[in-house]
Formats: structure tokens, sequence, C-alpha cells
């Protein structure tokens, strides 16, 4: 296996990008997020050399802890969660500098604390420094936040210099077009729309970034990226876990909100939107928007272009898993979707009479995520199916985890006498071409934040175009109750129903 941090391919890569001395304090730092994921990616930044010369972390939570505490907390979550061991030398720059301040999310007194802390921050530091806010809580408390960022001033830091302050929004961005449209009005009040970065962390992933590499650094693609040679695309985000401890929150977000309407939505936006004039953040968000913006109402009702399910018992992993309504916390009534399949039309040139099928859901029969583009099948005039040729459609899938790859299907010969054609897979993987120990999606994100660069964040107007589309799905399923719900397996690959909404167009689901 490649040695990473030696590979040749990644020698020689800049390490520095001018990040202003930054203070990240972090909302919500005594939850989930920030241990898995937040402090990991901080230490990996550090570790890394990315981070800038004068870094200071610090936390903010309601129950009081003291700075020796938290810096300890933080140490542990690297030893549990980072992806490289903890280096005593990489910790200390970066432990040295973590510091702890308590405070309830809505009331300003807390906020004037901190504004106070920065302050001494800075004058320590000897200038000014750019503050990034990482609101990490659950969303009940995102408004009070942003609230008493405005009201304390520390949401106007430097405004008008490129180290102004910034806020990272976790998801759920909304659960609705309207709460995702009160939200945007409750950050405009206070901030700018460049000082906000909402997250979605898949567009930190490396495959989703090789996305837009192989679609517009290779000029193979392009030409045949349309109509005319695409015959469907197939997106798939699967888990094989269950609802596991996160009922409570489950039960009240379902699979639409949780992974369809975010995650799954902006693979679709990638692989389907225009060549941006460049790569900048506005340009390639333009294009999102312009795709979300194309995507034809979902159709409710009996020629349905939308299914939803929940697991019943089954099989994962050779063990035997209970059925949604019988895990702990879940209402024996619930009619909360653990499983939701769309079929996707986009009215433009480009993409006209293409169906884009989509897809998610707990308990399916692996974890995987991918896009799958199907391409048209050859005319078979040569090489017909009836003769006994086993031609395959060709399809280029990009795999987004695990086992991050590439891979296309093409039709061979079977090496022989006669001649007879089999499908083979020609594969990349980056973990054989670059070594496994790519960066975590919020190492990117948090650095990028850092050094303004929004161009893998979600815009406000994209958030509520992507709610647009799916609330009046939201709406119809609500007032049904359970009445459509289907069942499936757990174990299996979800119900019959995402199934007919390919059979219609006489497709089937790709067995990623
Ligand atoms: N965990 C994940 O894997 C994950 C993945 C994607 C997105 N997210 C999003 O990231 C955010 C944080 O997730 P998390 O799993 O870290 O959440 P969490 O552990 O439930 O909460 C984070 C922190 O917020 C504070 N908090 C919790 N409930 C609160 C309440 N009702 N009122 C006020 N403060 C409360 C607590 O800090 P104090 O008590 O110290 O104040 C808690 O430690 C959420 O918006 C979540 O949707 C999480």
């Amino acid at each position: 296996m490649a040695d990473p941090e030696r590979h040749p391919f990644l020698q020689g890569l800049s390490k520095h990008r001018g990040t202003p001395p930054t203070v990240v304090v972090i909302f919500g730092a005594s939850g989930d997020l920030t241990a898995r994921k937040l402090i990991p990616a901080i230490y990996n930044l550090g570790f890394d050399n990315l981070l800038p010369a004068d870094f200071h972390l610090v936390g903010y939570g309601r129950k009081p802890i003291p700075d020796e505490e938290f810096r300890s907390i933080a140490s542990n979550a690297i030893k549990e969660y980072s992806r490289r061991e903890l280096d005593a030398e990489a910790w200390n720059r970066v432990g040295a500098n973590t510091t702890y301040v308590s405070g309830a999310y809505d009331e300003k007194a807390g906020f004037d604390r901190l504004a106070a802390h920065i302050g001494e921050i800075e004058r320590r530091v000897g200038g000014e420094v750019q503050t990034l806010f990482y609101i990490s809580t659950p969303p009940s408390v995102f408004n009070p936040i942003i609230q008493n960022l405005g009201a304390s001033g520390l949401g106007s830091r430097h405004l008008g210099k490129p180290h102004h302050s910034k806020v990272i929004i976790e998801k759920p961005f909304g659960r609705d077009l309207e709460s995702a449209r009160a939200l945007n009005a409750e950050l405009r009040s206070v901030f700018d729309e460049s000082q906000v970065y909402r997250i979605d962390h898949y567009l930190g992933k490396e495959t989703v970034q090789d996305l837009l590499v192989q679609r517009f650094a290779n000029s193979i693609f392009e030409p045949i990226w349309n109509r005319n040679y695409i015959d469907n695309v197939q997106i798939t985000v699967a888990e094989d876990q269950g609802v596991g401890t996160r009922a409570g929150y489950y039960e009240q977000s379902g699979c639409l909100r949780d992974m369809i309407q975010n995650h799954t939505t902006q693979l679709l936006a990638l692989t389907a939107m225009e060549p941006p004039g460049s790569f900048d953040a506005e340009a390639l968000r333009n294009e999102k928007v312009k795709v979300l913006k194309a995507i034809e109402p979902i159709a409710l009702g009996p020629e349905s272009d939308a299914a939803r399910a929940q697991y019943v018992a089954g099989m994962t992993g050779g063990k035997g898993v209970p059925g949604y309504l019988q895990e702990s916390g879940i209402s024996p009534e619930s009619s909360t979707e653990t499983f939701a399949a769309m079929r996707l039309s986009v009215n433009n040139w480009r993409w006209n009479g293409v169906p884009f099928y989509i897809r998610s859901g707990k308990r399916l029969a692996r974890r995987v995520s991918e896009i799958a583009i199907q391409f048209k099948r050859p005319p078979g005039t040569i090489f017909a199916q009836k003769d006994g040729f086993n031609l395959a459609a060709n399809t280029l899938s990009f795999q987004i985890q695990p086992d991050e790859g590439l891979s296309m299907i093409l039709n061979a010969k079977i090496p022989g006498l006669d001649t007879r054609t089999q499908p083979v897979k020609m594969s990349f993987r980056y973990a054989t071409t670059f070594g496994s120990n790519t960066p975590e999606a919020y190492e990117r994100l948090v650095l990028d934040a850092m050094t303004g660069d929004g161009t893998l964040f979600i815009r406000g107007d994209e958030a509520e175009t992507s709610w647009k589309l799916y609330t009046p799905v939201l709406e119809f399923w609500q007032s049904q109750g359970r009445g459509g719900m289907e069942a499936y397996q757990a174990g299996s690959w979800g119900p019959a129903g995402a199934d007919r909404l390919l059979a219609a167009r006489g497709h089937v689901w790709r067995k990623p």
C-alpha cells in the first residue's frame, strides 16, 4: 500500500493557503459531532501544517468545563476518532491554544464573555484575528445563537475585510421550504451571504470533488454527457445500519429530509449541472441552482415519481435485526420513512428524456454511495443479444464511499476461438493509487471556510430550491399517514415500489 505521507503524486503540493490568524469557536463543543469529526479534523489540519501560525480553538457550551478538562476531552476524541494516532508534538501545537467558554445559547451574557475572550486572544496575538463560528448544536438552538452573534457584535467582527467573521452552520438546514426560508432570513439579519457556510459534508468527500475533475478535466466525457448518449442516471446513498441511538432525531426527520434533500440531491446537481465558467464558488453554485430549478415537480398519487418505505425485520451482516417499528424509541404507529426513492426529470436541453433515479435508505444490503451513469445500449446489429452475446450497457460509476474510486463497464471478447462477449470492469481505486489515508471531508471543509472558499458549501438559494422540490412530497406523505407506506426487508435493496419507478421506463436498479 502506498504511504500517503511519501506518495510521489502527493509530494510538492502546497501546504499553506495564506490563512489569516484564526479563532475557531465551536458551539455545542461537548457534542457527538465535535468529538467524532470536528476536533479530529482540526488536529489533522494541524498535523499537516495547514493551520495558520496563530490558531486558537474555543469550545462553547452550557456546562462549565475548565480549559484543562476540555483539552483532555479533545485529546481523547483524537485518540478515539482521528484517522491518525495522537502525536504529542502535533497536538501540543493546537492544544496549547485550546480553551473553553461556558454560557447559554439564548442569553447574550455568554456571548459577551466569548467576545471578551476573543478580544484577549487578539491582544495576545498582537493583531486582528478572523473568527470562524461553527454551529454544531441541534437545530432548535440555531436561531438563538445567530441572534446573539448579532447582538454581541461577534458576527460583524472586521466586516469589510477578508478576515471578517464567518459562520458554519450544520445540517439540517430547515425541515421544509418555509423553515429553510426562515433560517435564511435569520442568517441574513446578522450576516452577509459571503460570511455563511452551510455544510453538506458530502461535498468534502474526495470522490465527490473527483466527479468535477473527471467531468471537466478530461475531454472524453463532456461530448457524451447528455441525452444523446446517456440512457439514465442512478444515484444510491445506502446505509446498512438501522436507526441506532438516534431514534428521537430520526422520527422527526426521515430519509427524505436526512439524506435525499441534501446529500443525494447534491450528487445529482454536480452530475447534471452545466460546466461552470470557472471553479469559483459563485460560478459553480450558479450552475447547481440552475439545474435544480430545471427539475420538474415530482408527480404524486397514482402515477407517482416517489416511493417510500420502512424496513421490517431481516438479516444484515449475518445477524437478525428488528424492523423499524420494533426499534427502541420508535412509535409502533410511526409514519417516518426509512427509505425513499424518486424518479426525477431534468427539463433542459442536455437532459430532456433522461430519468435520474435517486434512492437512499437505512438497513439496506450494504453501505455504499455511488453515482452510476448508464449509457445507451449499442445498436446490437453485429453482436446481438439474441445470438447469445452477453452485452451490458456501458456504465460509468463513481463510488463515493466506501472504497472510493471510479469504474467503467465495457463489453469485451472472451478469449477463445469463437467470438463471445462478456461485460468487464475497468477500475480506479483511490486507496491503490494514492494510499488510503486521505483527508476526511470535515478537514477540507473547515480549511475552506477558514480561507474563505465557499465552493463546497450550499448557498442560501440553493437550499431553498432543493426544499421547494421536496416539500410537496413531504406534505403529501404527511397527509397520507401510513397510507402507501411500503415495507422492505432489512438487508435487501428496498421495496418493490422503488423497482416499479424504473420498470415503468424499462430500467432496473444496478446492484452497486
Ligand atoms: N453527529 C453526527 O454525526 C452529525 C452528522 C451530520 C450532522 N450533524 C449535525 O450537527 C449538529 C450537532 O450534532 P451532534 O450529534 O453533535 O448533536 P448533539 O450531540 O445532540 O448536541 C451537540 C451539543 O449541543 C448542545 N445541545 C444539545 N441539545 C441541546 C438543546 N436541546 N438545547 C441547547 N443545547 C443543546 C449540547 O452542548 P452543551 O450541553 O455543552 O451546551 C450538545 O453537546 C446537529 O445539527 C446535527 O444535525 C451531526
